[in-house]
């Protein structure tokens, strides 16, 4: 197991250009020994070049990356002690499972009796003991991945580097697997660094996510700050479903100040500044659908019901507001709130501190 603050990452300032695109941005970052940090981001964000650039395949253009404190900005790969998977299984077709585990014990010169030993405890702790003399192909896609997971743990590396490790997985099997990487993860005390597109495999999996935008890092927090405090429009878009409001700020405020907004297209509304707020700026107000409560109609912002798409545990309600404006809210199922039909006047209401206004 990794000692201490063996597993601890930093990354200070890292650029990394690919000629005129600024891949990686300045990116300052800590993942604590033993934590799991997600980075999260569209396709294109820099994920795999900030990964690929800790692990050493990649050299930063600026900055340093720093290891359980020791710099190893510009050391080879075998030199830091870390293990790796990828989307693909890059398991060896022409090798045993057992083999495929042992085999960088081998390139170490660990003898074969601790290689085997060894290979069948890491084979043990991602649950597939008793499929060790099977091949690769004789394997599902999730076994797969658990053997690439043992493969790469089997060296107690500091820090384990995982880029889209689930993506090439149906649905069920990966929620499942989601969860396994998670509880082995707490089991042996490792860090992780894990690389995803998808927010649920990102809220889900981790204890912090470092959500990125075109090569800048927009916010660094836990799952439930994330969605219920987002920092920038683009991490309000970007995590869970949101409506927008667009409108100008009535005075001035500072952040986490209650604010009123005068709307475009006409009414009025009461958020909280997410940030600090210029007079008169214009602003986007950030409001979930499953805050927006939906009332019968009366005083205040309403709405005309356009849609009502019933999924189960909730209903996702289609609206119009004021001035052509679109929105979402759902009405969880069995609490006996009003569900109102498709062509109905509704009038909506929220809490203030669930609707946060940015600088548009
Ligand atoms: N070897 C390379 N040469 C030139 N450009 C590159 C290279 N590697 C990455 N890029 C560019 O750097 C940017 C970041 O790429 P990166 O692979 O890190 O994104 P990502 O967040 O991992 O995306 P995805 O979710 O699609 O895997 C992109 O604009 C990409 O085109
Ligand atoms: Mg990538």
């Amino acid at each position: 197991m990794p000692d201490g603050s063996q597993g601890h990452v930093a990354l200070e300032s890292l650029v990394k250009r690919f000629g005129p695109v600024n891949a990686v941005d300045r990116v300052t970052l800590e993942v604590g020994a033993g934590e799991f940090l997600a980075l999260l981001g569209p396709s294109g964000s820099g994920k795999t070049t900030i990964l690929m650039a800790i692990a050493g395949f990649e050299y930063p253009d600026e900055g340093r990356i720093l290891i359980g404190g020791e710099d190893v900005t510009w050391a080879p790969p075998n030199r830091r002690n870390l293990g790796m998977v990828f989307q693909r299984y890059t398991l060896f077709p022409h090798m045993t499972v057992l083999e495929n585990i042992a085999f960088p014990l081998k390139m170490r010169g660990v003898g074969r009796a601790e290689r085997e030993q060894r290979a069948r405890a890491a084979l043990d702790t991602v649950r597939l003991g008793g499929m060790g003399e099977r091949r690769p192909a004789q394997l599902s896609g999730g076994q797969q991945q658990r053997v690439a997971i043992a493969r790469a743990i089997i060296y107690q590396p500091r820090v384990l580097l995982m880029d889209e490790p689930l993506s090439a997985l149906d649905k069920n099997l990966r929620e499942e697997m989601q969860l396994e990487i998670k509880h082995l993860q707490q089991r042996i005390g490792i860090t992780v660094v894990f690389v995803t597109h998808d927010q649920t495999e990102a809220l889900t999996m981790a204890d912090r996510v470092a959500v990125l935008d075109r090569g800048c890092l927009q916010q660094v927090g836990a799952p439930r700050d994330l969605y219920e405090a987002p920092e920038t429009v683009f991490v309000a878009g970007f995590i869970g479903e949101t409506n927008f409001y667009e409108g100008r700020l009535d005075g001035f405020a500072r952040a986490g100040e209650p604010v009123s907004v005068v709307l475009d297209g006409g009414g009025r509304m009461t958020a909280t500044a997410a940030q600090s707020l210029a007079a008169g700026s214009r602003i986007k107000v950030a409001l979930r659908p499953e805050r927006l409560r939906v009332l019968p109609a009366g005083e205040g912002l309403g709405a005309r019901v356009t849609e009502a798409i019933y999924a189960g545990n909730a209903t996702t309600l289609m609206l119009e507001g004021e001035g052509g404006r679109r929105l979402r809210a759902r009405i969880p199922a069995g609490a006996g709130l009003h569900e109102p039909r498709p062509g109905e006047r509704v009038r909506l209401s929220w809490q203030p501190t669930d609707a946060r206004a940015f600088a548009a």
